[in-house]
């Protein structure tokens, strides 16, 4: 297998609220292959934006290593750090995202295409910025091109950031689709857009998102990474994942999508969770972070010790798992039944 676009490697990262500070990302560890679709799910807060601002260098880890194509990033100079910064772009799919309302769309693409010494002249610079366009399906690209961001619709401003991102030709795309992002429609839309840009140009993609569905869907032949309060606590193969969900954190999320056969909804597995509240980041559980919640937990060492991600050997192997009952047993025993 050929190495990895982007590397992370035990992660962390706090931030100080007045004299606390939060972790915010524990031990964080995974690889983004080359030109896979990977998903990172989670609730609101568990630190998905973080994650991705992490591997496009927007933000600096408290500890822990990145690697892109195979070399730390905090030691890239030169000409090195600016082809990992032109290669890795972040997206924040967020319809009120910041267009500068002064700028048409053309002064917005071919700024960085000037500044990057991608085109030289105008000509060009028109060129490039009509077939950028084009890529995102902003056609015909006379009605948009000198256009200011207002003038726009929401599903065509996003669009305008994708190719205004695509500008600096990364090799990976970070797309974090923000909560309040609620018309499925152009959710959708922009997903299938990104799949088409993956095959056309050979982008790698990380698509961020709280919603498991949505994920399941787009990332059926890639992989998803479930996150709770800051921790992976599932990885691999989204079909084996989602067949056969080893972390009880998974299965409550998975029971949430509704299925279109009743067969199926008849026979998911429900998970009574032993409680409903989710801690908070300053008051993290001893151990497993999900123990206080979860149905199976194993007294003196899920609240304990921290489980690793590790494949369980009764399984196929292609899902990562941190849960110890998960890693352990085969058929589960739940806590009051
Ligand atoms: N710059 C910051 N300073 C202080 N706290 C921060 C900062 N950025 C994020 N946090 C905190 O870190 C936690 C994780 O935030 P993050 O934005 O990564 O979550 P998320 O999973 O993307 O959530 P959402 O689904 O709501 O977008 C939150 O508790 C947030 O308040
Ligand atoms: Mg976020």
């Amino acid at each position: 297998m050929s190495e990895p676009v982007i590397r992370l490697e035990n992660i962390y990262r706090n931030f100080k609220k007045g004299r606390e500070v939060v972790p915010v990302l524990q031990d964080i560890s995974f690889d983004v292959n080359s030109l896979e679709f990977l998903c990172l799910v989670g609730e609101s807060g568990c630190g998905k934006t973080t994650t991705g601002k992490i591997i496009s260098g927007l933000l600096p880890p408290s500890s822990g290593t990145i690697f892109f194509e195979g070399k730390d990033i905090s030691k890239l100079r030169g000409k090195e750090q600016k082809r990992y910064r032109r290669s890795v772009q972040i997206i924040h799919q967020d319809p009120y995202a910041s267009l500068n309302p002064t700028q048409t769309i053309y002064d917005m693409i071919s700024y960085p295409l000037f500044h990057h010494k991608f085109v030289r002249t105008a000509n060009d610079a028109r060129r490039r910025v009509s077939e950028l366009l084009e890529l995102v399906d902003l056609t015909p690209v006379e009605d948009v091109i000198d256009k200011y961001p207002h003038q726009l619709s929401g599903g065509q401003r996003q669009r305008v950031s994708i190719a205004r991102a695509l500008t600096t030709e990364p090799s990976v795309i970070v797309a974090d689709e923000s909560v309040s992002m609620v018309d499925v429609s152009i959710r959708i839309g922009l997903l299938q857009m990104m799949m088409d840009l993956r095959d056309q140009l050979g982008v790698t993609i990380v698509f961020i998102t709280h919603d498991l569905a949505l994920a399941k869907y787009f990332a059926w032949q890639g992989r998803i990474g479930v996150m709770y309060l800051g921790r992976i606590v599932e990885l691999g193969k989204t079909q084996q994942l989602i067949a056969n969900p080893q972390h009880p954190y998974t299965k409550v999320l998975l029971s949430a999508i509704p299925e279109p056969d009743p067969e199926k909804t008849r026979n998911k597995q429900h998970i009574q969770l032993r409680s409903e509240d989710i801690p908070r980041l300053t008051e993290l559980p001893s151990g497993c972070s999900f123990h206080p919640r979860c149905p199976w937990y194993i007294e003196n060492t899920c609240d304990v010790e921290v489980p690793q991600l590790l494949i369980p050997q009764h399984t196929d192997g292609e899902v990562e798992v941190a849960c110890f009952p998960a890693q352990t047993e085969k058929e589960l025993v739940l806590h009051g039944s």
